[in-house]
């Protein structure tokens, strides 16, 4: 993590920093402490991190040293800031604030928000019968320690068995039960990616796998995704691959996140063609596979066209079932899961042999559960839509056919200035910039569709009324090319 942000660093995070809701235009020094504010509370400036000295930020940002001086003291106030004369000020939260499943922080005491911030379904109604038929078969596993680094056998089973129905022979040895999709790529990465390592993602990506890679210290290279279909640029991506040459590639080929784009077999092919050229290792999240909408077919898994084990899948339950329940898997070579499974007993050792016990029941009625997850999350993307072409007729969408998420380009740079009028209207919303790694990304938002339709509805009014509230001074370069840097 980084100790220090330096004034230009800070500048270029806060952007719009001004464009606040026009009726209740504040001034300046409480626009740019709500800024920070907002930098905080989505997680693009870090906790414990040093704050530019007053004159330093007042000069980045071309506005008086009194305003930056009245803005840190008002952040101090807040309990966003500790200060040590001589020494500095470092960010902190108040002790009234949590992380939330996102990673993003919010207050204890908000449960009248609408949050949007999370892509995630509540339980389906099967969870619980298949918690208890779970627990009537515990008493099998009693009789051992119930440590399986790679997970138990019977899930395992359900797992390979599930890909193979996809069209990838796949067996029990080569899948590895992770505590989520997330732990898998952790794991994944420790493996095979040492501190410093080159990494190619997309742009935008799935913000806590770029705070997995920051953890690792990876040196990033972004692939920039078009908002109209496909999003990928063929040979851009294949050129980046050749050019960078990096260690792994981490993709999400299968309904994007956060753009809902689904990869055409044929780059699929040539992408993994490619990375065993220049000796990439391909990362495949895929988090979003079982949920395709309105009848798409999906291509062949990218691990299908792999001949080499250059590729590691990763996957899980949250999606299609339940994130609460904390299941995910990685499927790679037999003797990549037993080297993972070695790594993993250095970090927790095994997933609860109860939660797996549950997921092979979920996996036993999976046809039913994920048609009938289609079938709400299509009913709800549909309501989305219609909310937004009614109320925001100038944000520019593209349809997802699968996922949970969509993706839209704004009438402006104003992401992450909504976002925070947004929360005061009780919506909280994930701004563009979190989706990237350099502060670009404002004319974009993501919008999950894992609400009930009414909640969506009236999320979209809300976000509306305070858009059109925002001060429309800063709306320069929109309608620029459609690519994402
Ligand atoms: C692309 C992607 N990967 C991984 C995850 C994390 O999944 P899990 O809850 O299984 O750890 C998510 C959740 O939003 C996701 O969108």
């Amino acid at each position: 993590m980084t100790s220090q942000v330096r004034g230009a660093q800070l500048a270029r995070l806060l952007g719009q920093w001004h464009a606040l809701p026009g009726r209740r235009r504040s001034p300046d020094y409480a626009a740019l402490a709500g800024a920070v504010r907002g930098l905080l509370a989505d997680g693009r400036l870090p906790l414990g991190v040093r704050l530019p000295a007053e004159r330093e930020l007042a000069e980045a940002l071309k506005i008086s040293r009194t305003t930056v001086t009245a803005a840190y003291r008002e952040l101090r106030e807040s309990g966003h800031l500790a200060s040590r004369r001589g020494a500095g000020s470092w960010t902190m939260l108040p002790g009234t604030h949590r992380v939330a499943s996102t990673g993003l922080w919010t207050p204890l005491d908000d449960r009248d928000m609408i949050d949007l911030g999370v892509a995630a379904l509540a339980a389906p109604p099967e969870l619980l019968p298949a918690a208890r038929a779970a627990a009537e078969d515990l008493p099998r596993y009693l009789g051992g320690a119930g440590y399986h680094p790679t997970g138990i056998i019977e899930l395992r089973e359900a797992v390979a068995r599930a890909y193979t129905e996809r069209g990838l022979p796949t067996s029990p040895d080569q899948i590895m039960v992770t505590n989520g999709t997330q732990h898998a790529l952790d794991l994944v990465l420790r493996l095979s990616l040492a501190p410093g390592g080159n990494v190619l993602v997309e742009a935008p990506s799935y913000p806590n796998a770029l705070a997995a890679l920051a953890a690792r210290r990876a040196r990033i290279t972004t692939h920039g995704l078009a908002v109209d279909e496909p999003g990928w640029d063929a040979d851009l991506l294949l050129g980046s691959l050749r050019q960078a040459r990096p260690k792994l590639a981490y993709l999400i080929p299968d309904f994007q996140n956060p753009t809902g784009h689904l990869m055409p077999a044929s780059l699929r092919e040539r992408v993994v063609g490619t990375a065993h050229a220049v000796g990439t290792d391909l990362v495949v999240d895929e988090s979003f596979v079982d949920l395709p909408l309105d009848g798409t077919v999906l291509p062949p898994p990218t691990a299908s066209f792999d001949r080499h084990s250059r590729v590691v899948t990763i996957g899980g339950m949250s999606k299609p079932f339940w994130g609460g329940l904390r299941i995910g898997w990685v499927r790679a070579s037999a003797p990549q899961v037993q080297r993972l499974a070695a790594t993993r007993v250095g970090v927790d050792m095994a997933s609860p042999v109860l939660d797996q016990l549950v997921a092979v029941h979920l996996l036993a009625d999976a046809p039913a559960i994920v048609a009938a997850r289609r079938a709400q999350l299509t009913a709800q993307r549909d309501a989305l839509l219609a909310a937004l072409a009614q109320r925001l007729p100038e944000w520019r969408v593209t349809v997802p056919h699968g996922g949970v998420t969509l993706w839209a380009e704004l009438d402006g740079p104003i992401s992450s200035a909504l976002a925070r009028a947004s929360e005061e209207v009780g919506v909280r919303l994930a701004p563009g910039p979190r989706f990237g790694l350099d502060g670009t990304l404002e004319r974009f938002l993501r919008l999950p569709f894992t609400l009930p339709a009414a909640d969506l509805v009236e999320a979209v009014g809300r976000i509306a009324a305070v858009r059109y509230d925002l001060d429309r001074g800063g709306r320069p370069q929109w309608r620029e090319p459609a690519v994402i840097a």
